[in-house]
């Protein structure tokens, strides 16, 4: 056992970034640099990410940022333990970009590949940023997904719930779209959230008391296009109203989902060691009453990493990288990019 030093590579939407992490023999980590540049500039005249434009932005800029990773954190490529990317699930463009460049890295300086699930590379975060011992549930909330996952080990994980339809963020975005709000969608509905009136409409409150822990957002979508569309024309407090209606809602679901998840998690594994939030809407505030209450409720902890390693990242890619690499589990030149790729 030794100290492993990780090159961690994330292109798989619309942040391009790098970073250098290491992981020392007793499991504790330290980043040593963290790049992310968002490409957010590139999308917003298009309202949402494109995936052609992404593919070719990580191409431009990738180089540049892995450049900036290694000289912040001080270190060559000869002394790297291993290269890790994110190989999926995402866009496939920008995963193939950043798997082939790590790719291209290993090779040449005749270090290990580590092919990383960014999914994982989600779940094993706070066990960088806080030392968070197995079993623990984590919330996984992001653009693309909003499961609740066992994280019994390195590699052991059991999907406890997911969505049946949008994603969290996707509803986030979607709301924005439709209140004409720029994007992403996340942090302007919870701006605009802070200013307006959750009473003001009765939106529903999707798969209440359901004995599964599954998430549904379509319907609450609807109810609030619904009072959107009779509201012309529509004023800022209009909005305002909207988003806090919608996030009210949002979080009274996800708190009754969790604690689902939660009985379902002590059922078959016993108490959790923590609740776990992870992914872009774990950077939303108003999050973290209800958070705490389920957790509270459940007689855990919640853990939030800081919002900066809870949108992507490189150094999540990276730690999920060192994790797997402690473990010996590195990966061949042969390794595939993937779109979809369950946990
Ligand atoms: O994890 P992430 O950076 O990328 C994905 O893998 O999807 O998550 C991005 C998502 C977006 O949908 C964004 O709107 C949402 O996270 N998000 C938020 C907030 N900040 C980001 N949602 C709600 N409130 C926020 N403050
Ligand atoms: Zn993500």
């Amino acid at each position: 056992e030794q100290t492993l030093l990780v090159l961690g590579i994330e292109t798989t939407c619309d942040e391009t970034a790098a970073a250098v992490v290491e992981r020392r023999a007793d499991g504790s980590g330290r980043i040593l640099s963290n790049i992310v540049r968002s490409q957010i500039d590139e999308h917003a005249p298009f309202g949402g990410v494109v995936p052609e434009i992404a593919a070719r932005a990580h191409v431009d800029l990738l180089d540049g940022i892995v450049a900036n990773a290694m000289r912040e954190a001080g270190t060559g490529f000869a002394q790297l333990s291993g290269v890790a990317a994110a190989a999926g699930p995402g866009l496939i463009g920008g995963v193939i970009v950043g798997l082939t460049t790590a790719k291209a890295i290993a090779l040449v300086h005749n270090t290990p590949l580590i092919a990383v699930n960014h999914l994982e590379a989600h779940a094993l975060t706070p066990r960088l940023t806080d030392a968070t011992e197995f079993p623990y549930c984590l919330f996984l909330a992001s653009g693309g997904h909003t499961q609740i996952v066992a994280v019994l080990g390195v590699g052991d994980y059991v999907r406890l719930g997911t969505t049946v339809d949008d994603a969290i963020g996707e509803a986030f975005d979607k709301i924005a779209k439709m209140l004409g709000l720029p994007y992403p969608g996340g942090p302007q509905v919870e701006r605009a959230a802070a200013s307006g009136d959750a009473a003001r409409f009765a939106f529903p409150r999707p798969m209440l008391g359901r004995p599964d822990a599954n998430f549904s957002l379509s319907g609450l979508k609807t109810a609030v296009r619904n009072e959107a569309s009779r509201l012309t024309p529509l004023e800022p407090q209009d909005i305002n109203d909207l988003c806090a209606g919608f996030q009210a809602a949002v979080l009274d679901s996800m708190a009754d989902r969790l604690g689902a998840g939660l009985r379902l998690f002590r059922e078959r594994f016993g108490a959790p060691k923590a609740l776990v939030a992870a992914g872009g809407v774990a950077a939303n505030q108003a999050i973290r009453r209800p958070l705490r209450e389920v957790a509270a409720k459940a007689q855990t902890t919640l853990m939030v990493p800081p919002p900066a390693l809870c949108t992507d990242n490189g150094a999540m890619i990276a730690w999920a990288g060192a994790e797997r690499l402690a473990l010996g589990l590195t990966d061949t030149m042969d390794a595939a990019p993937r779109a979809r790729w369950l946990l």
